[in-house]
């Protein structure tokens, strides 16, 4: 983590000098560590929320995300911090290709609480020129109809009618949108993401600059204190990271604290609140 709160992620180290090597090790072992810890930490928490476990289970059964189990704990572990904290505002989910994390989401929050979950339903928008090679490679494998699915499944984005897929898996299990206080927005985020005036938690997980930085000009303001935003591909896409980092960078640093958990969660700072960053 560098002074600023920013995360040191450009930084290189001499991988020959002999102390590097020794310090490479010692950070491949730290983050066996942590992942062994966190994979203890996230089986713990299933035992003792059986009904969460079982969505969690069959969502991941069913090939309806890409999330690993830590990641969907980790997403439906902070709707229960927002939840205990008393922080009011509504979920929103920005990226759901097949529903998955939105549907652990509608299980695990209040009733009352509404989830809003954006998506294109359809194929992902071209990133920009702001996307490293990683995310050009990639689309353009999913424009070339050469991508597969979770699992070795069609690619999602190949589906005719992606919104009624995902509508109606919400139905399978059990979670009308109508009646969980759900709504689906299609549309691009651009077009369609004017959020409510208060969000507790935002679940951003749409892969490409441009989508991840609208994503968090439009949420920012509206995130309530104590609110979390859940970063997924910080770690793994380029463009992702250099918007959270170009957006981070923008803002004064006591507004915000970092906490690393299975993916980056930012908070906001409630005024007066400590500002630590810590890893989790
Ligand atoms: C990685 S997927 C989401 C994965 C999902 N949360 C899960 O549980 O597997 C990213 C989604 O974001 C959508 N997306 C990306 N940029 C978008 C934009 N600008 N507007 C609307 N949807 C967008 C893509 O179409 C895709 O459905």
């Amino acid at each position: 983590m560098t002074p600023s709160g920013r995360l040191n992620h450009r930084v290189g180290p001499n991988r020959d000098a002999p102390v590097n090597r020794l310090s490479a090790v010692v950070r491949s072992l730290l983050r066996r560590l942590r992942s062994r810890v966190r994979t203890t930490r996230a089986s713990a928490w299933l035992r003792s929320h059986p009904s969460a476990a079982s969505i969690i289970d069959r969502v991941l059964a069913e090939q309806l995300t890409y999330l690993e189990r830590e990641a969907l704990v980790d997403l439906a572990r902070a709707a229960q911090r927002v939840r205990d904290k008393g922080i009011e505002g509504a979920i929103v989910e920005a990226g759901c290709a097949l529903g998955g994390s939105a549907i652990v989401l509608a299980a695990v929050k209040e009733p009352r609480r509404e989830l809003l979950v954006y998506d294109v339903f359809g194929l992902i928008p071209p990133p920009s020129d702001r996307d490293d090679a990683d995310v050009h490679a990639r689309y353009e494998e999913i424009t070339a109809g050469r991508a597969t699915g979770i699992g070795g499944a069609r690619y999602y984005g190949y589906n005719d009618d992606l919104y009624t897929r995902v509508r109606t898996t919400f139905d399978d299990f059990g979670l009308p949108p109508g009646d969980c206080n759900t709504r689906l927005i299609p549309g691009l985020f651009e077009d369609t993401l004017k959020p409510p005036s208060s969000v507790a938690l935002a679940h951003i997980d749409c892969d490409w600059h441009d989508s991840v930085m609208v994503c968090m000009e439009r949420l920012w303001p509206v995130m309530q204190p104590g609110g979390i935003i859940v970063l997924d591909d910080y770690h793994a896409w380029s463009g992702c990271r250099r918007a959270v980092d170009s957006f981070l960078g923008s803002l004064n640093r006591s507004e915000f604290r970092i906490v690393k958990r299975t993916r980056l969660h930012i908070v906001k700072v409630r005024s007066g609140a400590r500002q630590v960053s810590r890893i989790e």
